[in-house]
């Protein structure tokens, strides 16, 4: 299968989510020092994470020492670097947002490991994939995101038979060969992101739950574990950050008001670089 099987872009059909597109907008200008969120806002920040090693040597040296300590245990360079530089991009916005530096910032993480800051109305939730990173903050509520990019796994149809509900199996079944590595990730972000946003991470099954899938079906999360209510009144959102990349946003409550950039290294990392003072 070539790559533009595994994105969706394969013939004639294109497999476009246009149902509630969010459009990712660069940011113009540096990072500004207060970035402010409404009761109502969900701000979505996309940036690219692989940079030159002396870059990630002068971002780990910045880390506190637990989070370095981290960095150290990861058994490869690549998963070290996305680590660091994700912690950073994380710590730098917290920071613009809540009027506070960086370094001064301090996780803690609930039994699932989901990172909060106590005492803060402020939530996020980040994640990664192929050197990319997607952050997302809001005020109210706390959230989930996800983000994969998109690839060829061959034992797709396996993991589909084991983790997804029964009508998700129907609906990838159903499916031209090109159409579903991109259906396979769109429905796996999904899934994640609702279980990033309850902190349940996996230990809620997988299959307690569907979510829809296919270009033409609106966004929405359904029958968890059979409460119509409860999926209905969460909000479900498709993202696209770049071609290749599909990511989704999962959070209780409706109305909300969504604005996603993407962020060049030098507006978010500048002053933590070396040679940039
Ligand atoms: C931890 C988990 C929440 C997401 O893991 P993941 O998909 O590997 O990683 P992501 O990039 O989406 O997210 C990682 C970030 O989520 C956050 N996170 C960790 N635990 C979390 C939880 N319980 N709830 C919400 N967010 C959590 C952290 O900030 C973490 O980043 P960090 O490690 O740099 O601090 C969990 O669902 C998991 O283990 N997933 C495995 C996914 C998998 O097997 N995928 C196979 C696809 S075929």
């Amino acid at each position: 299968m070539r790559i533009a099987d595994c994105i969706g872009i394969a013939g004639r059909r294109r497999l476009a989510y246009a149902d509630h597109p969010v459009t990712f907008t660069p940011l113009v200008g540096p990072l500004s020092a207060g970035l402010k969120l409404d009761e109502s806002d969900i701000h979505i920040w996309y940036a690219q994470l692989d940079l030159a090693p002396e870059c990630v040597v002068a971002l780990t040296s910045r880390l506190p020492e637990d989070e370095q300590n981290r960095a150290h245990r990861f058994s490869f360079d690549r998963d070290r670097v996305r680590f660091v530089v994700c912690r950073q991009l994380l710590r730098v916005l917290l920071g613009r947002y809540l009027g506070v530096p960086a370094a001064e910032l301090r996780f803690r993480f609930s039994g699932k490991g989901k990172p909060y800051l106590p005492g803060q109305e402020l939530h996020f939730n980040l994640a990664h994939s192929g050197g990319a990173a997607l952050i997302a903050l809001a005020r109210l509520q706390p959230l989930g995101i996800d983000l994969e990019q998109i690839r060829l796994i061959p034992d797709a149809d396996s993991l589909v038979e084991r983790f997804f509900s029964q009508a998700e199996r129907l609906a990838f079944q159903s499916l031209p060969e090109t159409l579903k590595m991109k259906a396979f990730f769109t429905c796996w972000t999904r899934k994640e992101a609702f279980l990033k946003a309850t902190g349940e991470g996996l230990s809620f099954p997988l299959s307690d739950f569907t979510v829809t899938f296919l270009p033409d079906e609106p966004v929405r999360i359904s029958n968890v574990r059979s409460a119509a209510d409860f999926a209905s009144s969460w909000s479900l959102y498709h993202l696209e950050p770049e071609e290749g990349f599909v990511g989704a946003l999962a959070i209780p409550g409706n109305q909300w008001h969504l604005t996603a950039r993407t962020l060049s290294v030098e507006q978010w990392a500048g002053e933590l670089l070396p040679g940039s003072r």
